[in-house]
């Protein structure tokens, strides 16, 4: 009988962390698409049915044959722009390859809009990234902001890069500068409805203090663990039970958007909380 139970037992611990270890893979790399409307009075007319996709926190990330899945879900959500909002690398792996990959296939989907997330601050191959992303066709709008346009009407597309690329994040005079920047940037846009891409959704106070009519986020990779009531575990610089962790989230006109992204950092792994690209249909209200 003891050679009977000793036999189960050595059958059950390594099926246990099989299914264990195939339940986490399943969890980290089932790529959805996530769809939202966002409905504004401010829209011009032609822009009524507009996609925008957003890819974010790719963080370099190990999808195997899955990086197809990703191609092929921003090819299939046709979009009319591709947002890319921060952390395409990790900034703890040194190969930047699959990054540059997802670079240079993405923009033959559509145009691409692409701002830095907090590991670009401190990547050290960041010049090497920058060198991927100046040879390609993706549109680097931390600096120079862009119109997109529809039947010969335009919107603002504005960018900005992550607070850490101000400094310090101890130093008040870091976010001082951040916000004064986003100022000036937003406030020297033409007038009319303005798209910005910003990384951190923690700063919603922030951008919402702007004449930004939808941002878009991630950085949060919705929490990491997601759980019927508390919904997202953890976010950076959030902390526990963080409060922006995924979907739509509206402050003082403006309206955020935050992707739960797709890959993983120093927390290797999703619980209840696929990778995700989000598509948003703009809609123009009479
Ligand atoms: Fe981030």
């Amino acid at each position: 009988m003891k050679i009977l139970n000793k036999l189960k037992v050595s059958h059950v611990i390594p099926s246990f962390i099989i299914a264990s270890a195939r339940f986490l893979w399943t969890e980290d790399k089932h790529i959805v698409t996530t769809h939202y409307t966002y409905r504004s009075k401010k829209l011009p007319k032609s822009f009524d049915g507009y996609k925008i996709v957003q890819v974010s926190d790719f963080h370099n990330a190990y999808l195997g044959r899955r990086s197809k899945n990703l191609l092929k879900a921003v090819e299939e959500a046709k979009p009319d722009a591709i947002v890319i909002t921060g952390d395409i690398v990790d900034r703890r792996t040194p190969n930047l390859k699959r990054a540059a990959v997802l670079i240079e296939k993405i923009t033959g989907i559509g145009q691409t809009f692409y701002v830095t997330g907090n590991h670009e601050a401190h990547y050290k191959h960041f010049n090497k990234l920058y060198d991927v992303i100046g040879r390609s066709e993706v549109r680097n709008i931390t600096k120079y902001s862009a119109e997109l346009e529809r039947n010969g009407e335009k919107i603002n597309i504005a960018g900005i890069n992550d607070v850490w690329f101000f400094g310090d994040e101890g130093n008040p005079k870091t976010y001082r500068n951040f916000q004064n920047e986003l100022r000036d940037k937003v406030s020297g846009l033409p007038h009319g409805f303005t798209v910005l891409l910003a990384h951190r959704p923690e700063l919603l106070s922030i951008y919402s203090k702007n004449n930004v009519d939808i941002v878009f986020c991630g950085h949060a990779h919705g929490g990491q663990i997601r759980l019927p009531v508390v919904k997202g575990l953890y976010a950076p610089h959030q902390g526990v039970n963080p409060k922006y962790t995924q979907g739509m989230h509206e402050q003082n006109g403006t309206t955020m958007v935050v992707s739960r992204g797709l890959g993983n950092s120093r927390f290797p792994f999703r619980v209840f909380n696929h990778p995700e690209v989000v598509v948003v249909e703009l809609r123009a209200e009479a």
